[in-house]
């Protein structure tokens, strides 16, 4: 059973792209293996944030989990900020890492031409604090979209430098003609991509579906407010609907149609060929609309439970901490604090 970790920043409603890009297989992943699921709230004040609004976001976030289908029966859910060893063991990595590799990250580079005038710290040690997430936990695989691979590259670079400084005892001296397996203290970490591993926005295809306006439908969208989305979604030229290098707007709509309705691409090509936009976007909308409902119904149900959000991530917390807190005590002891 491979232990498994992942988050998202409570930085506004969840969307499509979350779901398709990562939580889609968290709900495969939380039957056979050891998961836990975060919402990464000191991640989410390394951009701008009003706290009213952070506050609610985290909650939105917590009911869109379980809407989705996260059963806390199966999974660990947790607010990072209630599991406070993770930004220890994010300090203590901070001070091991060179500066260089942090600068790099081309999510940095993206978030400070975003908000040039909200450049801070956090902001540069943040995959320090996602390592820190997974590794406290000696995760072995992290369920993320695509834009998430340099955080992970990173994690494990993290990793390797720790465990080279202060990692594994000197392997034992075995008997002849044995090998000598080196265990080492933090293990090798994967990321999992799905099919729909990058989901791009809808009025721009060449960036990623965010949490933004028009640019993305949330999780809890009126199957109106979809309608109107799908409707004013770019396209490209031509009329044929097809996917393609040429055609980023299709390709996406199309990638979209099909993991919602589970119809593979080259089956609605088929379907569309010599049919007009109107009529794809319609179907694509209520094929949206379609897959939505399920999880708003649930949504509604929950939002009436008083107190049940905060129930599951306090008994959330309650299971994560001692993991983390083991981990941490390891690490102060390799590395002479204690
Ligand atoms: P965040 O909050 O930006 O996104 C959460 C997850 O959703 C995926 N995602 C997408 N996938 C496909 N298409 C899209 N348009 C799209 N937009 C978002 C992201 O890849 C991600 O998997 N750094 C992380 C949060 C984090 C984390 C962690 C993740 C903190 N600690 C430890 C894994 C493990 C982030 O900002 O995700």
């Amino acid at each position: 059973m491979s232990k498994v970790f992942s988050g998202i920043r409570p930085s506004g409603l969840l969307h499509l792209g979350n779901y398709l890009g990562a939580i889609k297989n968290w709900i495969a992943l939380q039957a056979k293996h050891d998961c836990i699921f975060a919402i990464v709230d000191y991640h989410g004040i390394t951009t701008p944030f009003e706290p009213d609004e952070l506050r609610q976001n985290i909650r939105e976030v917590a009911l869109d989990y379980l809407a989705v289908g996260l059963d806390p029966k199966h999974a660990t859910l947790i607010q990072q900020s209630h599991v406070p060893e993770h930004v220890e063991l994010g300090w203590i990595f901070q001070s091991i890492s060179p500066v260089s590799w942090f600068e790099r990250v081309p999510t940095y580079k993206e978030k400070i031409a975003q908000h040039p005038e909200y450049v801070n710290l956090g902001l540069l040690a943040y995959p320090a604090l996602m390592a820190a997430d997974i590794l406290i936990y000696k995760s072995t695989l992290v369920p993320v979209g695509e834009d998430q691979l340099p955080h992970i590259e990173l994690t494990n670079d993290i990793a390797k430098r720790f465990n080279h400084m202060f990692g594994s005892p000197p392997p034992l001296p075995l008997p002849k003609g044995e090998g000598r397996v080196r265990v080492e203290f933090f293990p090798p970490v994967k990321a999992l991509l799905t099919e729909g591993a990058r989901i791009m926005s809808l009025k721009d295809p060449r960036k990623k579906m965010s949490k933004t306006g028009d640019e993305g439908i949330a999780l809890s969208d009126t199957p109106d407010e979809v309608r109107r989305k799908i409707k004013t979604a770019t396209t490209d030229s031509g009329r044929e609907i097809k996917a393609g290098d040429d055609k980023p707007a299709l390709t996406n709509l199309l990638t979209i149609y099909s993991e919602v309705s589970g119809t593979p691409i080259k089956k609605l090509e088929t379907q569309y060929k010599g049919k007009g936009y109107a009529e794809f976007k319609a179907d694509l909308a209520e094929a949206v609309v379609e897959f939505l409902e399920p999880i708003q119904k649930r949504r509604k149900e929950l939002e009436k439970k008083r107190g049940y959000v905060e129930e599951i991530l306090s008994s959330g917390a309650a299971s994560a901490r001692p993991l983390a807190q083991k981990t941490l005590l390891e690490v102060k002891k390799k590395m002479g604090l204690i």
